[in-house]
């Protein structure tokens, strides 16, 4: 039987137990975060046809929580075993499996771990490369990267400050394919001027402006240097509280 990912079979007596996971969110916060966004990106039509033609293509998403997105692109066709969630926390992946319950059916990679860590690289590396197990291996296999297509990371960046930023966009380009058309997208808050925005509904963040995350992708990720060229595309969209401060960067990152 092929992988099976239950999207659309959400057990909510399993959900609710996300209150031991953040207590601090409430129901209706955990419902509003965990909506699949990725189908609402405007580059989803493209990352799906990515995972349709390419069969050695992977997709990573970044900070995947309880992995709604990665069930909802196994569900538009991409397939499960190509697919590799990161989250910090093990048990919003434990969440996942029990609110859709699908823990022994459901065949996408999940990988606890700190993005930012280097010691997460090289089984990142070992999944994309010929998606077996990560606990069948040894840790010994040089990183290999090169099949990573796609990575998302939504409402993720602005968990950082403004260098944590830079390298974090650095550590995602590193992974990523240099295939043209390979593609990082996701979406954030963003301001129409660069700089630290305080007392948001999230506390004290940074925000880069499209102008700024633009600069920042292609000098200083991608610097001519690299040979690599991107483009980058921003759409500046009002957030869920309408505010100043409250405004959503909907990005993307493509090698030309
Ligand atoms: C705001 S949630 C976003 C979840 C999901 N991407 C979405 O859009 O609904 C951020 C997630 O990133 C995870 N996270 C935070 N820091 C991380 C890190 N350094 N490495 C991996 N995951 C991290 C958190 O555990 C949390 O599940």
């Amino acid at each position: 039987m092929g992988s099976r990912c239950n999207l659309n079979d959400m057990d909510a007596n399993g959900a609710k137990d996300h209150s031991s996971v953040q207590p601090s969110l409430s129901w209706r916060e955990f419902q509003f975060q965990h909506k699949a966004q990725v189908s609402k990106h405007p580059a989803y039509p493209r990352i799906l046809q990515m995972g349709l033609l390419d069969d050695t293509a992977f997709h990573l998403d970044v900070g995947c929580s309880t992995g709604t997105d990665l069930r909802k692109l196994a569900g538009d066709g991409w397939s499960a075993e190509r697919l590799i969630g990161v989250d910090l926390e093990q048990a919003w992946i434990d969440l996942g499996y029990k609110q859709y319950r699908d823990r022994a059916t459901c065949d996408i990679k999940f990988v606890a771990g700190d993005i930012c860590h280097d010691d997460l690289l090289q089984p990142i590396g070992q999944l994309a490369r010929d998606g077996s197990n990560i606990l069948d291996k040894t840790a010994s296999d040089d990183l290999v990267h090169s099949n990573v297509r796609c990575i998302s990371v939504f409402s993720f960046f602005h968990l950082f400050d403004e260098a944590g930023q830079l390298e974090l966009a650095r550590r995602l380009g590193s992974l990523l394919s240099n295939k043209p058309g390979s593609t990082i997208y996701g979406a954030h808050r963003g301001r129409a001027t660069a700089g630290r925005a305080e007392k948001t509904r999230i506390g004290d963040i940074y925000c880069h402006s499209p102008s700024s995350w633009t600069s920042l992708w292609q000098e200083r990720v991608f610097p001519e240097s690299s040979g690599i060229s991107v483009q980058v595309d921003v759409d500046f969209r009002d957030g869920p509280e309408d505010k100043d401060i409250d405004r959503v960067m909907v990005w993307s990152v493509t090698i030309a």
